[in-house]
């Protein structure tokens, strides 16, 4: 049975306006040569130098932190120079001698002798016929050199063409170049018939059509992409980039204004480097240009715990919380200020007003967060009250004030639809929710209609308890397949195309139909229950397995015991795949509780939890699963009895757009079958009725570069006759219909 019932003069709670937000991280190349329009890669030679503090390993091409942590680092210099090329005669060195300032690492010595300098962009350089592109250089050279300046094809073929002379102290030299062909594997090519030698301190190339025609700004295509989704907010910088692998790649607002060639750069977690040139600013630039709220995340004095961390003395400590003020003061303080001042200097004298929340770290928990917490919130809220403050952890389970809690799942899609009602039986007046990243991830790295559908199914409880979960954003937005660090990702592009996988369809057409009000609803469906398993016994001594045995598949289990202190923890059903993709169940006793918990992907899910007292030496335990049924005995005492969240035919949510009366149903069916769904209301409803539909013929459905729309809503009038609509296999639907 299939029902959905709603009442639309019920008004549970007003929308929240915040919902669907985006979350903007420097992975997968989603910066430089990504959504910052930049087009040379390695543009200021510094690529390959190794981050300090660190350990370069030349087999294996990895970095280990001063505190151990192991990272790739595919780029060294003692293995060329990343991303350019010497033709012909011409010899090329990096040089760390009179380099152009103090944020310049390396500089390139070059010298011609007829031949040139390539650099090979981000997978080649896409221009277009007619196209317009800024390039400059800072060079010194004691001689003048005269340079041609190109757009070619690999094979010479010229697109577009420049000279310039450059003479003696660093200077900036600009042209621009208008392409008279369309060429998706350009190179910018160098070159010069002179025997000397000139040293190059910086270049870029840039698109003059970016969006909103910003120099230094983003890739018009890539940043309308993200107007698309509707999104209330932006949240930036990070992610675990904000956090680093040390304390020199912790993320620094002050490394990322001013003049780009003075901007240090930043080595990132995710295994390339980033040149800060989209920085602070250009964030609240393209936030008010798209007229979206901004939400800057910053480090709270410590690296990212899940990669060996390193807690920051008392006075690091002070400089990251000052880096924060002098963050929110140059976005928000007079031009005639210090700060504002900065701004003002950097093009932008008013105050930007699109600034409204503040992170404080990413995904750090524990004491150590507590005291870092308290350590800026307190003084930060005291100097900046205007702001929403957003935590990292729960800490209001610590007695600390809280406003909004963001929490994060990566996990598969029957985890969302499962527990799409996770937060519905929370405390109405308790802290704020943000669930900040979320991505249905096992099982769908192409990114699938069937990881959309999971996701939807999760928003649609989100949607009934918006006055708790007020923000949401999607998790990582951007990959360049080339460079891949983290998949699935919502925008998948390259340098001259890009496609939305089905996620992100999903999320436009939930964010594009919003209503002005949650009403009273009941949704009635049939289940699918979830994996079934075995039978699991075993005895515990002391901290030893004294016997046991296991069924069907029960294989592997790992415990640590230690009966007499009342301690016990196992783990059953364990794929032992690790981090992302693990699949394990644990069962914990610990200070007379309980609980089993199901540790899927990066996300848990907590079956049951209760009483459970151990004495003496000896621990019987059974597990005892039907299906999804779950019955544990300790020493022959049923200790839990639980049931797995099941998963849903069909979730949905209802919403009124209380100015036209307008009702706007999501509805997602996750199932193969198509599923006639009775609409039964204390109102009168319409023959009638308008359905958006994303759908397709598998579950394991997606978009790509060669077929960018497989996967896109369509929109028709249904019949609504007998009040049932026929929801399609496999689908994520808006119906909407008139009062
Ligand atoms: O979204 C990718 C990463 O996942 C983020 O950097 C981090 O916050 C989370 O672990």
């Amino acid at each position: 049975m299939y029902r959905i019932t709603f009442s639309p003069d019920k008004k549970i709670c007003d929308i929240s306006p915040a919902l669907y937000g985006i979350f903007f991280e420097d992975i997968n190349r989603a910066g430089d040569g990504g959504l910052y329009a930049e087009m040379l890669i390695n543009r200021a030679f510094d690529d390959g130098v190794i981050p300090q503090g660190c350990t370069y390993h030349s087999k294996r091409r990895t970095i280990t932190s001063p505190t151990g942590w192991e990272s790739s680092f595919p780029c060294a210099e003692t293995e060329g120079i990343y991303g350019w090329s010497a033709l012909g005669n011409a010899r090329m060195t990096l040089t760390d001698q009179n380099t152009l300032n103090r944020a310049r690492k390396r500089a390139l010595k070059v010298c011609f002798h007829g031949g040139a300098v390539v650099n090979h962009g981000f997978g080649g350089i896409s221009v277009t016929a007619g196209g317009t592109y800024r390039f400059y250089l800072f060079a010194v050279s004691e001689k003048p050199v005269e340079i041609t300046v190109s757009l070619q094809s690999a094979t010479g073929k010229i697109y577009a063409q420049q000279s310039l002379t450059v003479e003696g102290d660093y200077t900036r030299y600009d042209c621009l170049l208008k392409s008279d062909s369309d060429e998706n594997e350009a190179v910018l090519a160098l070159h010069s018939d002179s025997e000397d030698t000139i040293t190059i301190g910086f270049t870029s190339l840039f698109p003059t059509d970016t969006f909103h025609n910003r120099e230094n700004g983003l890739r018009r295509d890539l940043a309308e992409r993200l107007t698309a989704l509707h999104p209330a907010f932006l949240r930036f910088p990070g992610g675990c980039v904000v956090e680093g692998f040390s304390k020199e790649t912790a993320y620094r607002f002050e490394d990322t204004i001013g003049p780009v060639w003075e901007r240090r750069p930043h080595w990132l977690l995710w295994g390339y480097n980033a040149t800060g040139g989209l920085g602070f600013h250009e964030f609240l630039q393209f936030c008010e240009d798209a007229g979206i709220d901004a939400m800057y995340v910053f480090n709270c004095g410590m690296t990212c715990q899940a990669r060996c961390p390193d807690y920051f003395d008392a006075e690091l400590l002070e400089k990251m919380y000052q880096d924060a003020v002098h963050a929110i003061l140059y976005a928000s303080a007079p031009a005639d200020t210090e700060w504002g001042g900065k701004r003002a200097a950097n093009g932008h004298p008013e105050p930007f007003k699109c600034l409204k929340y503040l992170e404080i770290g990413n995904e750090n928990y524990g004491e150590e967060y507590c005291r870092r917490y308290r350590y800026f919130y307190d003084r930060l809220k005291a100097q900046f009250p205007q702001y929403t403050y957003i935590a990292t952890d729960h800490v209001e389970k610590n007695g600390l004030p809280v406003e909004t809690v963001d929490d994060h799942y990566y996990s598969d899609p029957a985890f969302f639809a499962a527990n799409h009602e996770m937060y519905s039986g929370f405390d109405r007046d308790g802290a704020d929710i943000y669930v900040g990243e979320y991505a249905a991830t096992i099982g769908c790295k192409n990114g699938t209609l069937y990881g959309a559908l999971g996701e939807a199914a999760f928003l649609t409880g989100i949607e009934k308890v918006q006055d708790r979960v007020k923000m949401t954003s999607y998790a990582p937005l951007f990959n360049n397949p080339a460079y891949t660090a983290w998949e699935p990702d919502l925008i998948i592009f390259n340098n001259h195309a890009s496609y939305g996988i089905p996620s992100y369809y999903m999320l436009e057409m939930f964010a594009k139909n919003r209503g002005s009000y949650v009403c009273g609803q009941q949704v009635m469906t049939d289940y699918d229950r979830r994996c079934g398993h075995g039978v699991f016994r075993y005895t515990f001594r002391g901290e030893s397995v004294i016997a046991g045995s296991a069924e069907k598949n029960c294989q592997y289990f790992s415990h640590e015991a230690d009966i007499r202190n009342g301690q016990l923890k196992v783990s059953f059903w364990d794929t032992c795949a690790q981090g992302e993709d693990q699949d394990h169940y644990d069962f914990v006793c610990e200070g007379g509780r309980s609980a089993v918990t199901h540790y899927i992907g990066w996300s848990r899910e907590i079956i049951c939890e209760g009483k459970c007292e151990l004495s003496g030496d000896l621990a019987q335990v059974e597990i005892h699963t039907d299906r999804d049924e779950f019955e544990i005995k300790v020493n022959g005492v049923q200790i839990h009895k639980a049931v797995l969240k099941p998963l849903p035919h069909i979730s949905a949510v209802c919403t009124v757009d209380g100015a036209t009366g307008k009702r706007i149903v999501k509805i997602v069916n996750i199932t193969e079958k198509e599923i006639r769904t009775e609409l039964v209301s204390d109102r009168p409803i319409p023959d009638r009725g308008f359905m958006t539909t994303l759908t397709a013929g598998s579950l394991q459905a997606g978009n790509s570069f060669e077929d960018p729309q497989a996967v896109v809503p369509v929109s028709r009038e249904v019949e609504l006759t007998g009040g049932a609509v026929i929801v399609p296999a496999r689908s994520v639907n808006i119906l909407t219909f008139p009062a």
